[in-house]
C-alpha cells in the first residue's frame, strides 16, 4: 500500500533543500540558454532542481514514474501507476530577470487520479498544497473553497500576448472580456496563477497554451475547492497534453464560457 504521508514528507523536505539551492544560485551566475523561441527560457538551476527531485524520488520509490520539463524523468505516454509530474521552475523568465514570482510544481497521480499537489512560491516561502479529497492548504492553513464571482467584479488572469494574436478564440471576444472585467493581470508563472485563482487573488486565468507540468498540481487545488479547470472550449484537460487552459470559479466560468470564449 503507498504510504502518501511518507511521500508528503519528503516532498516538503526536498522543497525546503531546493529552496536553499535556488537561494544559492543568486550569487553566481546563471547558464541561460534558449529552447523554443527567444522568451523560452532554461537555465542550469532548472535543470538542476529537476535532476535533485528525480534523483530522490528514483532512490526512494524506484517503481514510481516521473515525467519533468527537463527531460530528466522518463518517456511516459500512459499514467498507469505512480506518477510524478514535475516544473522544477515554473516562471523561468521571472525567475532570471525578477528572481521572483517562480514556484516549483509537483502534481502526483495514481493511475490517473490526482492524489497530491504542491506549488511552492520560492522566494515568498509559501507553499500551496493539496491531497484531493483531503483539503487544501495555505502553508498550514486551510484555503477556504472558491466563491462565485461576476465578469464585472473580476480580475482576469491573462498574459498580454495572447490579446496580440492567438489561433484559439477571436481576439475580439478577449478584448471584451478584459474591457467587461475589473482588471486584467499576468503574473508569469502558470502554477502561481492557478493558485492565485485558487485563493481568490485572482477570479479566472486563461492561457492559449500550457504543458502538463504547468497544470499538473494547479488543476488539482482549484478542483478540490470547487473551481473548474478546462480548455477555453470547455473541455476536460488530459493530465500528459498540451492544451488551451481556462480555471475559474464555477459561476464565473460558466458566464466567461457562454459569453465570451464560446461566442
Ligand atoms: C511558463 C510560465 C508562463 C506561461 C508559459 C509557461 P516556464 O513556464 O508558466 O507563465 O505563460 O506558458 O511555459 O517555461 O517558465 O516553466
Ligand atoms: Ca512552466
Ligand atoms: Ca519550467
Amino acid at each position: 500500500m503507498t504510504n502518501w504521508k511518507q511521500i508528503d514528507t519528503y516532498v516538503r523536505q526536498w522543497l525546503k533543500e531546493a529552496r536553499l539551492r535556488i537561494f544559492d544560485s543568486f550569487q553566481k551566475t546563471l547558464d541561460i540558454q534558449t529552447k523554443s523561441d527567444r522568451n523560452d527560457l532554461v537555465t542550469n538551476i532548472d535543470k538542476e532542481t529537476e535532476e535533485f527531485f528525480t534523483k530522490n524520488i528514483a532512490a526512494n520509490f524506484p517503481d514510481h514514474h516521473i515525467v519533468g520539463e527537463e527531460g530528466f524523468g522518463d518517456t511516459i505516454d500512459k499514467t498507469e501507476g505512480i506518477l510524478w509530474i514535475i516544473d522544477p521552475i515554473d516562471g523561468t523568465v521571472n525567475f532570471v530577470h525578477q528572481q521572483r514570482n517562480f514556484a516549483i510544481s509537483i502534481g502526483i497521480y495514481e493511475n490517473g487520479k490526482g492524489r497530491l499537489g504542491y506549488i511552492y512560491d520560492v522566494v515568498h516561502d509559501e507553499l500551496y498544497f493539496v491531497e484531493s479529497g483531503k483539503g487544501a492548504y495555505f502553508n498550514d492553513t486551510p484555503i477556504a473553497k472558491m466563491a462565485d464571482t461576476k465578469v464585472s467584479d473580476a480580475i482576469i488572469g491573462i498574459n498580454s500576448s495572447w490579446l496580440i494574436a492567438n489561433r484559439h478564440i477571436p481576439i475580439s471576444n478577449l478584448h471584451a472580456l478584459v474591457r467587461d472585467s475589473r482588471a486584467a493581470r499576468s503574473i508569469g508563472a502558470a502554477s502561481l496563477e492557478f493558485a492565485y485563482v485558487a485563493t481568490g487573488r485572482l477570479d479566472a486565468y486563461i492561457s492559449m497554451r500550457l504543458s502538463p507540468w504547468d497544470f499538473a498540481a494547479g488543476r488539482l487545488l482549484v478542483e478540490e475547492l470547487g473551481g473548474v479547470v478546462t480548455t477555453v472550449k470547455g473541455e476536460l484537460l488530459q493530465t500528459l497534453k498540451s492544451s488551451t487552459v481556462f480555471v475559474s470559479n464555477k459561476g464565473l466560468h460558466e458566464e466567461i464560457l457562454k459569453q465570451y470564449l464560446l461566442k
